[in-house]
């Protein structure tokens, strides 16, 4: 496995896979990889010849007052997992490779974006659909992988793919949770050990709006309203979102009759967890 940090270095080595005829799989990710990122690289492994892990905490899809400096950053530990789970190179570039000092072009999408996660972080998709359009440009893999964790996130990008005409096949993961049920994320190493507790409201309300749907209940207010009790009841969690969506166009749903996303963002303490579930499972 090969670690590289110029675009030309991509380039070269992806043009030699491709000149011999092998598939390509790539995995866009920030680093500080857990078991949801190698979910996705070994998913990877198994469709394509060869995999690409890009590394790179993207200064563009963070807001002015969020954790662009204290996001947790190890490249060694990454590189070894990466290996073990079979990549064969990561593309870890500094700010400076991939944003000229006068960059201006970007990537802007309506509609999908503008709700859920949009609406507390205006800028977040921009930054996201801009980095990943240039991963892509330097990439260009057959497929790439992305985690229903981030479901917003994979909606907008199977979009601008097909509105773009991108020649990618965008490929959704299912969230990897520890064993207590709070979905794996980098974030949660911000948590201490009574935040870390308090954190299991996310996936408790998930799997109280999941019992409600299976006993038949089909009201989102509902639901919603059960799920909204859980996290209220615990103190150090405040809610940024909690809303039942269309799972295709995000748009809110008063009763699940076709594919819904419920979706939430909670802050505990200072850090801001997201989590879901979509019903019926996808
Ligand atoms: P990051 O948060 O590092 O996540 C990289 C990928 O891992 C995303 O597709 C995300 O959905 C997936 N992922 C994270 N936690 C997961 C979990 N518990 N189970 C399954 N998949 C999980 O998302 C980003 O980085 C960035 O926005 C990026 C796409 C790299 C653009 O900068």
């Amino acid at each position: 496995m090969e670690i590289v940090k110029t675009v030309n270095e991509v380039r070269n080595i992806v043009k030699s896979w491709q000149k011999e005829g092998l598939t390509v799989g790539f995995v866009p990710t920030m680093g500080y990889l857990h078991e949801g990122h190698q979910s996705l690289i070994t998913h990877a492994v198994s469709e394509n010849d060869r995999v690409v892990v890009s590394i790179f905490v993207n200064p563009m899809q963070f807001g002015p007052t969020e954790d662009l400096a204290s996001y947790p950053r190890d490249l060694e530990r990454d590189a070894a997992l990466c290996e073990v789970n079979g990549a064969a190179l990561i593309f870890n570039p500094e700010p400076a490779e991939m944003y000229f000092p006068d960059f201006s072009t970007y990537v802007d999408m309506e509609g999908l974006t503008e709700g859920l996660c949009g609406q507390s972080r205006p800028v977040h998709f921009r930054g996201v659909c801009t980095v990943v359009t240039k991963l892509f440009n330097i990439v260009q893999p057959d497929r790439a992988y992305f985690g229903q964790k981030d479901a917003q996130q994979l909606a907008v990008i199977k979009q601008m793919v097909r509105d773009l005409n991108m020649a990618i096949e965008i490929v959704g993961c299912p969230i990897i949770r520890e064993a207590d049920g709070l979905a794996k994320s980098s974030r949660n190493t911000y948590l201490n050990e009574e935040e870390r507790k308090a954190a299991l409201v996310l996936s408790r309300s998930i799997r109280k709006g999941q019992q409600l749907l299976e006993q038949g209940e089909r009201n989102a207010h509902t639901i919603i309203e059960a799920m909204t009790a859980i996290i209220q009841a615990e103190p150090l969690a405040k809610i940024d979102y909690i809303e039942a969506v269309d799972a295709r166009s995000l748009k809110k749903v008063e009763t699940f009759e076709h594919p819904v996303l419920v979706a939430l963002a909670v802050y505990i303490g200072k850090t801001r967890l997201i989590d879901n579930f979509t019903y019926p499972e996808q």
